[in-house]
Formats: structure tokens, sequence, C-alpha cells
């Protein structure tokens, strides 16, 4: 085992509990999220981890409020803009990971064009899993063996690795969920089989180099 993971996972959970303890709307934790992400990615990209894959949206999230789910789209459109220039800089290759129908057409405009705009670099790996379910990802795999009229004896653990939606990319060396839930709520269910799983206790928003490095440490210690 390498002392950096290759591939780190991350359930950036915390946002809505920030806002709450400041008095202030769910929806300004998650902008603060965003910047959370930033500063995440740059210190990935600063020690060595080859990909990153986050959890921005479960398929669970639609049954969140209205308001919430309105305001975490027009804050995902607008950050897929903003962003994208720096993560170019940056050298990120940014890939969106969940199921595309059921988007608005600005939200799936937004992620077609930071992905072309990204597709060559090769710095670090962005994941960005929205509208996403580990539950989800295992289905459409198997929908996938079906519509191309398999045997069942076809179908086994390697196929289903290789139609997984993140077949590019390793599995995840390390899985961190921020915000103090120990729980898994359907990110990666097939990629994490062997993953080293790191709690913390700290707020997504307030996740910044020095918790990064400690779960670095964690995992080169096990
Ligand atoms: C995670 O933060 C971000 C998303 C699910 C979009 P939460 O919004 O779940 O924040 P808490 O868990 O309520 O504090
Ligand atoms: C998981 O967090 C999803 C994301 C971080 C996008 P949730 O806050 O939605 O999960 P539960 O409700 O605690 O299981
Ligand atoms: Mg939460």
């Amino acid at each position: 085992m390498s002392q950096v993971p290759q591939h780190i996972a991350i359930v950036m959970d915390g946002n809505g509990r920030w806002a709450s303890k400041r008095f202030l709307p769910r929806i300004a934790g998650h902008k603060k999220g965003v910047d959370a992400l930033r500063r995440c990615v740059k210190t990935c990209g600063q020690r060595g981890v080859g990909v990153l894959t986050v959890f921005a949206f479960s398929s669970e999230n639609w049954n969140r409020p209205a308001d919430e789910v309105s305001g975490l789209m027009d804050l995902f459109a607008m950050a897929l803009v903003r962003e994208v220039p720096q993560l170019q800089a940056d050298g990120v290759q940014l890939h969106f990971v969940g199921e595309r129908s059921g988007l608005s057409q600005k939200v799936a405009h937004g992620i077609e064009q930071a992905e072309l705009a990204t597709a060559s670099n090769s710095r670090l790996i962005l994941n960005i899993c929205f509208n996403y379910g580990g539950r989800w990802d295992m289905v459409q795999a198997c929908r996938r063996a079906v519509s191309e009229g398999l045997r069942p004896d076809q179908v086994d653990e390697e196929w289903l690795s290789r139609h997984m939606a993140m077949s590019f990319a390793p599995d995840p060396d390390l899985f961190i969920r921020t915000g103090g839930e120990m729980r898994v709520s359907n990110f990666m269910l097939w990629q994490s089989a062997y993953s080293e799983f790191f709690f913390t206790e700290c707020l997504w928003p307030d996740f910044g180099e020095a918790e990064i490095d400690a779960a670095l440490r964690a995992y080169a210690q096990r």
C-alpha cells in the first residue's frame, strides 16, 4: 500500500449544520462547501493524489425541500462556470458521474462544457458525483448487461466493474465522510469494497488542509 492514497472519495457532509449553527440559511453552508471543495482539490493535487471523487448530490437529495433543491441546482450551475478556468489552469480533468436525465438543460449543458474543456488535463482527476447513488450505478450496469443481451454466465464481477460509472478510475483507497455521521449513504457501494474509512466530526465547510493531512496521516498508518 502506497503512503499517499491514489484515489480519495469524500462524502462532503455537514453544510446544513454549519449554516444552522450560525443562524444562516442552509444554502449559505452549501456556498461555503464550494470553497471547501476548491481548497480540497488544491491540497490533493499538491499531495500527489491522482483521483478525487466527491459526493455533491445524491439520488435521494431530491427529497429535500424544493427551495433547497433549486438553490443547490443554481449553485451547482454557477460553480460549474465559475470554477472551470482555475481547474483548467491547475490541470484538473473533470468527470460528472450520475444520472443525467432529469437534470435541467442549464445544468446538463454546464456539465458537458466543463468535461469538454478539461478533457485533456492529467494532473488530477476530479469526479463529481451528482444525481448519483451507488445503487443507481449497479442498476445502470445491470441494465446494460440486459440490453446487450448477455447470458447470465457472462455477467461477472469483472464485467460489472468495467460497466460501473467510474470504471476509468481505480477503486478508492481512502473513503472520507465529514460531518460526524458514520454511514455510507449510498456512495460508491461497489467501489469501496476494500477502501479504508475515515470519519470526522469536522463539518464540510470547515474541512481544510489540516483536516486532509490528518486523514492522509491516518491512512498512512493503517
Ligand atoms: C451535504 O451537506 C451537502 C449535500 C447533501 C448537498 P448537508 O446539506 O447534508 O448538511 P447537513 O448534513 O444537513 O448538515
Ligand atoms: C450524503 O449526505 C450526500 C451528499 C453529501 C451529497 P446526506 O446528508 O444527503 O446523507 P444522509 O441523509 O445523512 O444519509
Ligand atoms: Mg447531511
